[in-house]
C-alpha cells in the first residue's frame, strides 16, 4: 500500500526542506500538503506537481482532522506553538484504531527556562545540560511556565494509543533550506541582520550562553529516517513517551559566535569596526523583540537517541557557514 502523507509547513524553511529531501527519496509517497495561500500553493505545485494541496491554515481543524484520519503519517513543521492544531492532528489520527505516525516538530529553545532573566547571556550551569535518552523523563515533564513549546509537546506525547508519535527538537538551524518559499533560519540571519543594522557588534550581557546547532541537511536525514521508519510500522525508532529526538553536530556560545560575524562583517567591509558591544536585555528587545530568548539563552541537548538510530551529522559546520551567511544578510539589506 502506497504510504499516504499529510505535511503542514511545506513553505517553510524546515518543512520546505524536510518535504523535498522526503519526495525526492520516495516518489512513490503520496503526500498532501496544507498551504494557506493560492500563490504558495501555485508555487508549491510547480515544483511537485504530485503534491496534493489541502487548503487551509492551522485554525482549519476540520480540514486538518479529516486530511489526518485518512493519513498514515503526519509531519507537523508549522509552528511548534499552534495549540489548536496540534490538538486537531492528534484527534484526526485517532478517528480510526490504525496505527498511525506523527512526527512533529517542537524546539530547542523548551530547553532554557526564560522564566529567570538572571540567566540571559549567563555561562550555562551543569544541570542545564540535557539528553533525550539519559535525562528525557527531565525534558518531558518542564513546567509550562518559563518553557516555550511544552504546551504543544505536552498535547503530541498525550496522543491516544493508536498514534505513535515522534517529536523532534531541533536547535538554531542553518543553512540555505531546500523548499520552495522560505530558506532562511531564524536564530543567526536574524542576529547576523541585527549587527549589520546596527552597523556594530554586540552580545546579549557578554553572551557566555550556549547553543546546540545543526545543518538543516543533516535534519532532513533524520526527518527522512523516521518517516522510513514510519512507513515500517515503527520499525527500528523509538516512538510514544521515548519518541523524542535532538538533531545536534556540537554547540557554540553565542558570545564567540557575534564576535566571529563582527569580525568576518568588518573585514568584509560590512561594518566600520570589529568592535563588540555588550548589550543589556532591554536594549537587545529594542533589536528584536525576542532577542534576549533568541541569542541570550542556554539551550544543550545531546541527540542520543538519533545518533542510536543510526543518524550523524555530515554537512558543513556553522562556522564554516558564516561567510556565505553575512553575504547573503547584507545582500538583503542592500550592502
Ligand atoms: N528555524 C529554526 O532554527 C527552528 C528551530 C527549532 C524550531 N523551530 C520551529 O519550527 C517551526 C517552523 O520553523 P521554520 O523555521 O520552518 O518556520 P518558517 O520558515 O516560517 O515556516 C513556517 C511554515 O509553516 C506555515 N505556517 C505558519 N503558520 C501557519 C498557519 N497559521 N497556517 C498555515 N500554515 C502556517 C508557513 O506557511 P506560509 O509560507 O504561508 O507562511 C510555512 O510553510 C516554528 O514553530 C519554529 O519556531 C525553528
Amino acid at each position: 500500500m502506497t504510504p499516504k502523507l499529510f505535511v503542514t509547513g511545506i513553505t517553510g524553511y524546515i518543512g520546505g526542506s524536510a518535504v523535498d529531501v522526503i519526495i525526492k527519496a520516495h516518489p512513490e509517497y503520496e503526500v498532501a500538503a496544507l498551504v494557506r495561500s493560492d500563490d504558495k500553493a501555485e508555487l508549491v505545485k510547480s515544483k511537485y506537481s504530485s503534491v496534493r494541496i489541502v487548503k487551509g491554515d492551522l485554525d482549519s481543524v476540520d480540514t486538518i482532522k479529516a486530511e489526518c484520519a485518512k493519513a498514515d503519517i503526519v509531519l507537523h513543521f508549522a509552528d511548534c506553538d499552534h495549540v489548536a492544531s496540534a490538538k486537531a492532528i492528534t484527534e484526526g489520527l485517532a478517528a480510526s484504531d490504525k496505527p498511525k505516525y506523527l512526527i512533529h516538530t517542537s524546539g530547542s529553545a523548551l530547553l532554557a527556562d526564560i522564566s529567570k532573566p538572571e540567566r540571559f547571556g549567563a555561562t550555562i550551569l551543569s544541570e542545564e545540560k540535557y539528553a533525550d535518552v539519559s535525562t528525557l523523563s527531565t525534558v518531558t515533564s518542564f513546567p509550562e511556565e518559563g518553557h516555550v513549546h511544552r504546551d504543544v509537546d505536552t498535547i503530541v506525547l498525550a496522543s491516544p494509543s493508536n498514534v505513535h508519535t515522534a517529536i523532534v527538537c531541533p536547535p538554531t538551524i542553518y543553512g540555505p533550506g531546500l523548499g520552495v518559499a522560505n530558506t532562511r533560519s531564524i536564530q543567526t540571519p536574524g542576529l547576523t541582520k541585527a549587527i549589520l543594522k546596527r552597523g556594530k557588534g554586540f552580545t546579549v550581557r557578554g553572551g557566555k550562553n550556549v547553543w546546540n546547532s545543526v545543518h538543516i541537511r543533516d535534519l532532513c536525514a533524520l526527518y527522512l529516517l523516521l518517516t522510513e521508519a514510519a512507513v515500517k510500522g515503527g520499525q527500528g525508532a523509538d516512538w510514544d513517551t521515548e519518541g523524542y529526538y535532538f538533531a545536534e553536530d556540537g554547540d557554540f556560545s553565542w558570545g564567540e559566535l557575534a564576535r566571529e560575524i563582527t569580525k568576518r562583517a568588518a573585514a568584509k567591509g560590512y561594518l566600520k569596526s570589529a568592535e563588540v558591544e555588550e548589550l543589556d536585555v532591554e536594549e537587545v528587545k529594542k533589536l528584536h523583540p525576542f532577542g534576549h530568548v533568541l541569542w541570550g539563552t542556554n539551550s544543550i541537548g545531546k541527540a542520543e537517541r538519533a545518533r542510536k538510530l543510526g543518524w550523524a551529522p555530515t554537512e558543513k559546520s556553522l562556522l564554516e557557514t558564516l561567510d556565505e551567511l553575512i553575504e547573503q544578510e547584507a545582500k538583503l539589506q542592500g550592502l
